[in-house]
């Protein structure tokens, strides 16, 4: 029997929507000297939200686990086929085509909050500033297309992911929910994101 089950567990949720803040601040002060203690602090930020996510892909709860999202190339294809022929078939956690879009932006991330750390050493050259940037447009692609994507699978499954990434719900089988929210480890993550901001904000480490 299907009903509403936890599919997202808290520390998921929270990466996802403290990594979206920190991206975007960090690319709208981007721009301005004024704001740069701002900017390096919030890639700071991502970079440690993205660490986490890394242990957490090995130690998290089912559909936050790297296994889980890890699909063959025939998976994928097999899902598109579906897609197309306008059955789409149906994942509780990330879907084939919606876990290309992950990995890219898990690893542009780490791509962009690594050679934002190098761009600031003394001895930085013009290559790795000149990555960073290329990469962060690479990424703002990514990030359209995987938008575009989540709203074209809401539609198709006829279910708000969106709001699964906000409350963890999703349809399916009493058997195929996780059982821990970990709920606390998300307080945590908060409360340290919080902490960094105003310690970094008031004394740059470089
Ligand atoms: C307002 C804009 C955004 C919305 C509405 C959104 C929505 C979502 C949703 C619904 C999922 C779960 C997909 C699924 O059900 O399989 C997801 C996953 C994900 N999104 Fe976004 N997203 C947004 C922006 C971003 C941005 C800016 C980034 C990167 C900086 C990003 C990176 C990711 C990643 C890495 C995951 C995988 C989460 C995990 O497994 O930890 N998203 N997003």
């Amino acid at each position: 029997m299907t009903q509403r089950i936890l599919v997202w567990d808290v520390p998921t949720r929270v990466f996802h929507w403290l990594q979206v803040l920190a991206f975007g601040a960090a690319y709208l002060t981007a721009f301005s000297e004024r704001l740069r203690n701002y900017h390096v602090a919030l890639g700071y930020i991502l970079l440690g939200l993205l660490v986490f996510r890394l242990l957490w892909g090995f130690a998290g709860t089912r559909y936050a686990r790297f296994r889980s999202f890890l699909f063959k190339p025939g998976e994928i294809v097999v899902y598109l086929v579906s897609m197309v022929k306008g059955h789409p078939l149906h994942y509780l956690g990330h879907n084939p085509v919606g876990s290309v879009s992950v990995w890219l932006l898990l690893a542009l991330g780490m791509f962009v909050s690594v050679t934002g750390v190098l761009a600031l050493q003394d001895d930085a050259g013009d290559l790795v500033v000149e990555l960073h940037g290329v990469a962060t447009n690479v990424m703002l692609g990514v990030i359209a297309l995987h938008i575009l994507g989540v709203l074209m699978s809401s539609i198709m499954h006829r279910e708000n992911l969106v709001r699964a990434m906000f409350t963890g719900l999703k349809s399916g089988g009493a058997e195929n929910g996780i059982q821990r929210t970990y709920g606390w480890l998300g307080v945590l993550m908060v409360i340290a994101v919080v902490v960094f901001w105003f310690v970094y904000v008031r004394k740059p480490l470089g």
